[in-house]
């Protein structure tokens, strides 16, 4: 029992003594007055009465006090079973100024730290997840027993399946790789390095799985696909260049020697040699001219010259501009309609566009007798075609003929002069522009390459009604 509560009592019994005193003094004085038989009989009566009158005061003050004390010691025991559940923003209502009010105010006190703490703990564990979720990389933590404790988002993303805390890794990741390093950093206490390509198809992993003090390990996975990919263009890339440039060269290598070798060389045969080395040196003049315009057309510097043009008028030059390659070839180059719509173009670029596709339809396709070059109008683009009715292209190679050296029928194509950098050259160009290029073919009825360029909108405006043009100066 508390002080203040034990001296409240206390005053009650001194109260009472204090009465029973009173009584008692009463009585005697009452006893010295009359001292007979009868008065003894009736002091000694009130002295029972006195006494139960004090008890029957005291008991039920007693009672009350008691069930006071109990009632509020229940409130806080409540209290506490609420903040063991997690209730951090139950308050006990406190006052009387005694032990037990101080005791309510102290666990207010305490509840309230503990609820601030915990939204402090929260809040980092917040911004802790938000951080992992968008990170590139994809984490997770297990336990020493190989339990999941938590993966972030892009975990779950790259694998493709729900990773659960709780559940074994072993359950939900099937890369042998991942599952090594993870136990290896574990088993020696320090940081390892790993490669995976078996988590998500088609995707590499780097993987780097470091020790935590309880036991458990953090791996965090980087894919590393695109870089790879990039890497692996890279060395094909100087692979095809050392290979086209080494033929030519190794050809003229060859003529030249026999020439200087010769004592007397016959004039016709000299000639003849000299035709091939001009033709190898050609060749790999053009060689070099592509991959210096691929170069040009991918560097982040390269900027267009772009000026209004007619989509009518560009096919039209195009095919002005081409007529000479076809004139031997018995082939009939024609024009398939284009809408008058305007495009922002690159003159010289798109030379080069049309050049490249023409020259390979009358270069591929020249069995079919005929190519026709036009465009039309699609929503908020213009769509230009080169069409041939030559063998047409095997859809295998189709998706891959805008690769870099990407050839077909590579002797073929290398008789004819090419160089396999035309199509690239064709698809970053296009790009450039805003556009998107594709190839559609069926084998033996020929090819169609189409490529978009984005519809002019200040010729759209131009194009307008007088008043709603207006209304689209003044909104923009
Ligand atoms: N119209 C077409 N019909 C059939 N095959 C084609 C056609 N156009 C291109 N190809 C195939 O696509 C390949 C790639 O063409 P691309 O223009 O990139 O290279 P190239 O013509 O061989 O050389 P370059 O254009 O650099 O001189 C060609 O080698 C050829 O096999
Ligand atoms: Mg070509």
């Amino acid at each position: 029992m508390t002080r203040k509560v034990f001296a409240k009592l206390m005053a009650l019994f001194v109260l009472l003594l204090v009465f029973e005193t009173a009584a008692m003094e009463l009585i005697l004085r009452r006893m010295m007055a009359q001292s007979s038989a009868d008065t003894l009989h009736e002091v000694g009566r009130d002295a029972i009465w006195s006494g139960v009158i004090a008890l029957l005061i005291a008991l039920p003050i007693a009672a009350w006090v008691a069930s006071r004390i109990t009632a509020r010691l229940q409130r806080v025991m409540e209290f506490a079973g609420r903040i063991a559940e997690g209730d951090l923003k139950a308050r006990l209502e406190y006052g009387g100024g005694d032990e037990i009010s101080e005791m309510e105010k102290a666990l207010n006190k305490t509840a309230e730290r503990l609820g601030n703490s915990f939204a402090e703990i929260e809040s980092s564990r917040r911004e802790l997840a938000t951080m992992l979720d968008s990170m590139q990389e994809a984490v997770v933590a297990v336990s020493a027993d190989g339990q999941v404790r938590w993966s972030n988002a892009v975990m779950k993303k790259m694998t493709g399946t729900e990773i659960r805390a709780g559940r074994p890794l072993v359950h939900s990741v099937r890369a042998p790789e991942l599952l090594d390093c993870i136990r290896e950093a574990q088993g020696r206490g320090e940081v390892q390095y790993g490669r995976t390509s078996s988590l998500a198809p088609g995707r590499i992993f780097e993987i780097s799985a470091a020790p935590l003090p309880e036991g458990g390990a953090i791996a965090v996975l980087h894919d590393v696909t695109r870089v790879e990919a990039a890497e692996q263009s890279r060395r094909d890339f100087i692979a095809n260049v050392s290979h086209e440039l080494r033929t030519p060269l190794t050809s003229i290598q060859g003529y030249v020697e026999t020439l200087v070798d010769a004592p007397n060389p016959d004039p016709a045969m000299t000639k003849d040699f000299l035709n091939v080395i001009l033709k190898n040196a050609t060749r790999m003049n053009r060689l070099t001219e592509d991959l210096l315009a691929l170069a040009t057309i991918e560097s982040p510097d390269y900027r267009l010259a772009t000026q209004p043009a007619t989509a009518s008028g560009m096919v039209r030059d195009a095919i002005d501009a081409l007529g000479g390659l076809v004139v031997d070839s018995g082939i009939d180059l024609q024009y398939a309609g284009a809408p008058d719509a305007t495009v922002m173009v690159d003159p010289d670029a798109m030379n080069q566009v049309f050049g490249n596709l023409i020259e390979n339809a009358v270069k591929y396709g020249k069995a079919g007798k005929k190519i026709k070059v036009g465009a039309r109008a699609l929503d908020n683009e213009i769509e230009f075609f080169v069409q041939d009715f030559g063998p047409g292209i095997a859809s295998e190679h189709l998706a891959r003929i805008f690769e870099r050296f990407y050839r077909v029928d590579k002797a073929r194509s290398r008789e004819a002069g090419g160089t396999g950098l035309g199509l690239a050259i064709v698809k970053h160009v296009v790009q450039a522009h805003g556009g998107r290029v594709r190839a559609e073919s069926e084998l033996g009825s020929g090819t169609t390459f189409l490529f978009t360029l984005p519809a002019s909108t200040e010729k759209r405006r131009e194009e307008m009604p007088a008043d709603s043009a207006a209304r689209a100066r003044v909104e923009s």
